[in-house]
């Protein structure tokens, strides 16, 4: 067994070749449908729930591993700065985890940018660690399947598991101790559903997030009552809005959408201390969606959000106009982008930072 911690599968591990020291990964962010929120293992990085999300397209975290016999220390540049503190520390544990599994000793300079604001409600921990899993394995050699991929990505960051795939993603908890049935896989290709559009609602004066979600998120599995009933309504609601999406059914898809991003909020706020991650706009725009749909007299859209103040508007294309109109006008609203369903993480040939995304659509 190549990584005595995650039970990664050993079939399509090479020893690692001192010849291949560099390479460069792009990876794109995701937002859940159903949120990963808790954590049964810590030490092999395993969640409590599957968890369903959709690859944006247009963003992307393009990372450098470089192992260099020559270096003392690894050297970690985020966004064109020297990381510090806990980013850096992050990243410098993953990459033991890499050197222990591959065997690499050397020290490494990893170089990283997103073509979106770091901490902009896009999640950068899920395209920032998908890209570092893709772009240091392969730097060390190492040739892992996309499923064994997502299965290293996790111990970055949970989320960064469904960045591997392209598409409607699912990260299946599994239920063996050892993780090796808990891995992502993409249920349906980016272009499954051409007319689904997630507007993303970025709202002014959001607040940076103190605490890690992989943190905060067991402030909520120890202390709030209402987290075993979510867990409890998980499967159901997963199983649902894969057959939604299949059907390319939004009438069915956006109520389950919004029940489940619900279910996330009030396990936060019953957590304690209670975890609140909207502001006063945020909310406004929870309930310009529901005006909408009440207006329309049947579900024309969805909110969902993360553990940030930022929302994502789930359309489809003929709403987008009304629907993006409705949102513009929130007091407190900064701008809004729309972007579909994308691809998944990749090796790029060259260097060049990424393109920033075009501003709307
Ligand atoms: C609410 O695994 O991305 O976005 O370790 O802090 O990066 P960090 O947490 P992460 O947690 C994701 C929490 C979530 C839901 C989700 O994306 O599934």
């Amino acid at each position: 067994m190549a990584d005595k911690y995650c039970a990664l599968p050993s079939h399509g591990v090479s020893r690692p070749t001192r010849a291949s020291r560099s390479a460069t990964y792009e990876a794109p962010p995701n937002i859940a449908l159903v949120k990963y929120w808790g954590v049964r293992d810590p030490t092999r990085a395993l969640p409590f729930n599957s968890s369903l999300s959709v690859t944006l397209e247009r963003f992307r975290s393009r990372t450098t591993v470089r192992f260099d016999p020559a270096l003392r220390d690894d050297v970690v540049d985020l966004n064109g700065a020297p990381a510090t503190g806990g980013p850096r520390d992050g990243v410098v544990r993953f990459l033991d985890r890499v050197r222990d599994a591959s065997g690499v000793p050397d020290r490494a300079s990893v170089a990283s940018a997103n073509n979106f604001p770091t901490a902009s409600g896009l999640a950068s921990s899920a395209s920032g660690f998908a890209a570092l899993a893709g772009a240091a394995s392969a730097a060390a050699g190492w040739r892992l399947s996309p499923r064994a991929l997502s299965q290293l990505a996790r111990f970055g960051s949970g989320s960064a598991s469904r960045s591997i795939f392209g598409g409607f993603v699912e990260w299946r908890a599994g239920t063996r101790s050892d993780g090796s049935d808990c891995y992502a896989r993409p249920v349906f290709p980016p272009d499954h559903w051409p007319e689904l559009r997630d507007v993303v609602v970025f709202v002014a004066h959001a607040p940076t997030k103190e605490v890690r979600s992989a943190d905060a998120m067991q402030t909520t599995v120890r202390t709030s009552t209402e987290y075993p009933r979510r867990l409890r309504e998980i499967p159901a609601r997963l199983r649902a809005m894969e057959r939604a999406i299949g059907a390319r059914d939004a009438p069915r898809l956006f109520p389950l959408i919004m029940e489940e991003c619900d279910s996330f909020r009030s396990v936060c706020e019953t957590s304690r201390p209670s975890l609140d991650y909207l502001t006063a706009t945020s909310r406004a725009v929870l309930a310009e969606v529901r005006a909408a749909n009440r207006e329309a007299d049947r579900p024309v859209a969805a909110y969902t959000h993360d553990a940030g103040a930022h929302v994502h508007v789930f359309t489809l294309a003929r709403h987008l106009p009304s629907v993006r109109r409705r949102l513009a006008r929130v007091a407190g609203v900064d701008r809004t982008l729309v972007v579909r369903p994308g691809p998944g993480a990749h090796p790029v040939g060259g260097t060049a930072p990424p393109r920033p995304p075009r501003r709307s659509r």
